[in-house]
């Protein structure tokens, strides 16, 4: 086949090369976005009397048949076309003949793949904001299902102090919106109009940038063409967003693997999202839960490949660059998978109530609340903290818990402890007393879940 730009060449290219250059198997998901663009171009070149308004009529109506064409799957792919601009532009001198030679005036691929990189990555950012609002919503109302639901909180997962099982849901809350907030960052720098930059100088043709930014809708206009073709900054940004969720979201997978097992027995995750073992009957294993986990890897992968690929490359259009794509569309299609499934997964997860109660009551959850106990009685707390040490290390001897001493016993630790003691050695009363702003106490975990559905509520009427 002909190459579109075959003129200085006068050997064909082999076809290892050719298959080794293709970028079309995955780049063919720009389509919608390179024909958006090269309709915008298109309309600026007429308006700027570059080309003449029949020719741009004509050129148009081209690349809305392609459009049709290729969402109807009559579109034929040939790895000699090397990517998605190609054939598009081997497709529309088929259609409209000599006039098709005239879209790619006063343009290069080099601004044309990152115009539709940006554009594809706009809409794809708008889904993944939405599926981060849609788990944030899941998160809020769990919290407020089981708002009186309690749960060791761990730290170095040994059981620290018991806290709401909500607090632990609004913490995850806290990731995703921050994620979301970072989304909406990356955003603004992907939302820059590369195209005019051409090859990599600008073109000599009397564009008006502004009219074709205006018609894609974008906010702003890059502003030097060496870097708008060269420049992948939004790609790494977009890939380190997408990481950092990603962590977060393996972070969720870990704790509802270790609930799920019958060491913990917190909860139960519906039949419709774990599987069984083809040998041992008995097994129920999580897998949407470690298959999130795992999936971290390709998607930090991502964001070092790019990293790397674009660490050593002098300005401006480097071919490396074709690169960015298979990451950056692995990364969208697994972020989006793993979301959705949360999304779904977690409204249908089953609590075990009295499994956490019960895990609240054993292991000396309420020392700490004994040496707050003590400094409210005079005792510095460091003084406080040693006593309350001791007690533990008695009752462990015993083998009972702190709340099944007698007052009588624990008076020989301190004589000021007494019978006022007892009530705050229960799990919800140390709940209830840890009140301070962003505390696991009830009236605070409401006043942040009703300041949530608020932000989520206006997340809406925004958009
Ligand atoms: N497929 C190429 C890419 O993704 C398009 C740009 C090609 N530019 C060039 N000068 N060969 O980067």
């Amino acid at each position: 086949m002909a190459k579109l730009w075959g003129g200085r060449f006068s050997q064909t290219t082999d076809k290892r090369m050719e298959a080794f250059s293709a970028s079309i198997d995955y780049d063919q998901r720009l389509y919608a976005h390179d024909i958006a663009g090269s309709i915008a171009h298109c309309l600026m070149l007429e308006h700027q009397k570059i080309i003449t308004s029949s020719d741009a009529h004509t050129l148009v109506k081209g690349l809305e048949i392609i459009q049709k064409e290729i969402e109807s799957g009559r579109f034929t792919i040939d790895p000699a076309l090397e990517d998605i601009h190609m054939h598009i532009e081997h497709r529309l001198a088929e259609i409209c003949g000599d006039t098709a030679k005239k879209l790619h005036t006063a343009r290069s691929r080099n601004d044309q793949v990152c115009l539709d990189i940006r554009m594809y990555l706009r809409d794809e950012t708008q889904r993944i904001l939405h599926l981060l609002h849609q788990l944030r919503q899941v998160l809020v109302v769990l919290s407020e299902k089981n708002i009186h639901v309690i749960i060791p909180g761990y730290t170095h997962l040994q059981r620290a102090q018991p806290v709401l099982i909500s607090h632990h849901f609004m913490a995850y809350y806290e990731m995703f919106t921050r994620d979301a907030d970072r989304f909406k960052d990356a955003y603004r720098r992907i939302d820059v109009m590369p195209l005019g930059s051409a090859a990599l100088a600008g073109t000599t043709f009397p564009i008006d940038r502004a009219f074709t930014a205006n018609l894609l809708n974008f906010k702003e206009i890059s502003q030097n063409s060496m870097d708008a073709v060269s420049d992948r900054d939004f790609v790494i940004e977009f890939l380190s967003c997408a990481s950092i969720c990603m962590v977060h979201l393996s972070r969720l997978s870990e704790e509802l693997i270790l609930w799920s097992s019958k060491e913990f027995n917190f909860i139960e995750l519906s039949d419709a999202y774990t599987t069984g073992s083809s040998i041992m009957p008995q097994k129920k294993n999580p897998d949407a839960a470690e298959l999130t986990r795992g999936k971290c890897g390709r998607v930090f992968g991502s964001l070092i490949s790019v990293l790397t690929l674009m660490k050593g490359l002098p300005l401006a259009y480097n071919r490396d660059m074709q690169e960015d794509k298979e990451p950056l569309f692995d990364t969208i299609d697994t972020l989006k998978a793993c979301l959705d499934i949360y999304c779904h997964m977690l409204p249908e997860m089953k609590l075990n109530k009295k499994q956490m109660q019960s895990a609240c009551e054993s292991g000396y959850l309420n020392a700490t609340d004994l040496a707050d106990y003590l400094v409210n009685k005079g005792i510095p707390f460091r003084e406080a903290h040693h006593i309350s040490g001791k007690i533990v290390q008695y009752a462990i001897g015993q083998g009972a818990e702190i709340h099944e001493l007698s007052v009588d016993t624990l008076k020989q630790f301190s004589d000021v402890i007494d019978d006022d003691l007892m009530p705050l050695l229960m799990p919800m009363t140390m709940i209830n007393q840890r009140s301070c702003m962003g505390g696991t106490a009830t009236h605070q975990i409401q006043k942040a879940i009703e300041h949530a559905s608020e932000i989520l509520q206006e997340e809406c009427t925004n958009q």
